[in-house]
């Protein structure tokens, strides 16, 4: 028998203000076609004054509990991956274990920007197979709204807030690839390449900064690397991507998302796509497009998928599991 990370339980939360592409034509020099044509994303949604990551996550978490059906109480630890975590510290996930009323076992912080899901997912997974946690609550949450330049045209239209979470919890299984929960993981990082994505403050300069990005250079390494640990993930279980189910990836630009599934073989008919409503939610985009699909019916029990995200960093990786 072999222990798995199985997923009982998918939930997610979108702050109430949505923002269709038009209304940034008030503003910028830009339009709802332009924002179509380049990257899929037709609408977003922003937080409200004084409403920040926290609270986005702590609606997620409880939406994956109550599908769970398990209470605060029978979690062992929170792994919550963010970028834009309310306050330098402490750790949102700490904030997220009060609000839930969680008064025993750990949470911390994952820090890998629009790949922290994966991070944090390939982290729950080594807590539970170890045995150092039995149920996770893994979390992915942000208002990159905060962070936006609001006169840079080639970024701001781009992002969006939101939380996504999972339950995951300890199961024997059979040791091969017809188990359910994630059977593998694939992570990379390369520091080299953190000037073409980054955000210009923090604790160095004393504010909070805007994000930067190299636009054209981030699109060339996302198509290269997401086909790549793709692959690589479904390799080490001996699979072949044809044996995948539903390919989940991060939501940051349609042209990628279909760029990456050509590349695995996949028609866009086996991709849950949500960036056109959420835009590029950064470490939430994943738990936000697995809570979509669930909920809208295609993602069933047993199925086969593959998740795969890149970010600042860079960071990059995908995670395999079957549902
Ligand atoms: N409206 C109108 N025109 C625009 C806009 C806009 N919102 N933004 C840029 N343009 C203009 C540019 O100024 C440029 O004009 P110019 O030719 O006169 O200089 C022109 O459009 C073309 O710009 P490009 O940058 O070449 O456009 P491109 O087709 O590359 O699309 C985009 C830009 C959408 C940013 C794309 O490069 C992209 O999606 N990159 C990847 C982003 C990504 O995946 N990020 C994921 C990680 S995010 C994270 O980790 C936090």
């Amino acid at each position: 028998m072999t222990r798995r990370a199985v997923v009982q339980g998918v939930g997610h939360y979108l702050p109430e203000r949505l923002v269709p592409n038009c209304e940034f034509e008030t503003t910028l020099d830009t339009s709802d076609e332009w924002i179509r044509a380049r990257t899929g994303i037709e609408r977003r949604h922003f937080v409200a004054d004084g409403q920040g990551t926290s609270d986005l996550a702590v609606h997620a978490a409880e939406a994956a509990l109550r599908d769970a059906d398990l209470s605060p109480e029978d979690v062992d630890a929170i792994v919550l991956a963010t970028s834009t975590s309310d306050l330098t510290f402490p750790s949102t996930a700490t904030m997220v274990q009060d609000r839930l009323g969680m008064t025993r076992g750990f949470a911390f912080d994952v820090q890998a920007v629009c790949a922290g899901f994966i991070y944090a997912l390939a982290n729950a997974n080594a807590l539970i197979v170890s045995g150092q946690a039995n149920r996770v609550i893994v979390i992915g949450a942000e208002s990159f709204s905060r962070i936006m330049d609001w006169t840079d045209r080639s970024t701001c239209v781009l992002f969006g807030d939101g939380a996504g979470a999972v339950l995951l919890e300890g199961r024997e299984e059979n040791g091969n690839s017809d188990d359910r929960g994630i059977l593998s993981t694939d992570l990379n990082s390369d520091g080299r390449f953190r000037d073409i994505l980054y955000v210009d403050g923090g604790v160095a300069t004393g504010t909070i900064g805007h994000l930067r990005m190299q636009g054209k250079e981030v699109f060339r390494h996302a198509v290269e690397k997401l086909a790549t640990t793709a692959r690589t993930a479904v390799s080490k279980i001996g699979l072949k991507e044809s044996d995948i189910d539903w390919i989940v990836p991060h939501q940051a630009n349609l042209r990628i998302i279909k760029a990456t599934a050509q590349r695995l073989g996949h028609s866009m008919e086996d991709v849950i796509v949500t960036v056109q409503d959420h835009g590029n939610t950064s470490a939430a985009s994943i738990p936000l497009a697995l809570s979509v699909g669930v909920a809208d019916g295609r993602i069933q029990k047993g199925d086969l998928i593959v998740t795969e995200a890149i970010g600042g960093g860079l960071a990059w990786g995908a995670v395999v599991l079957r549902w």
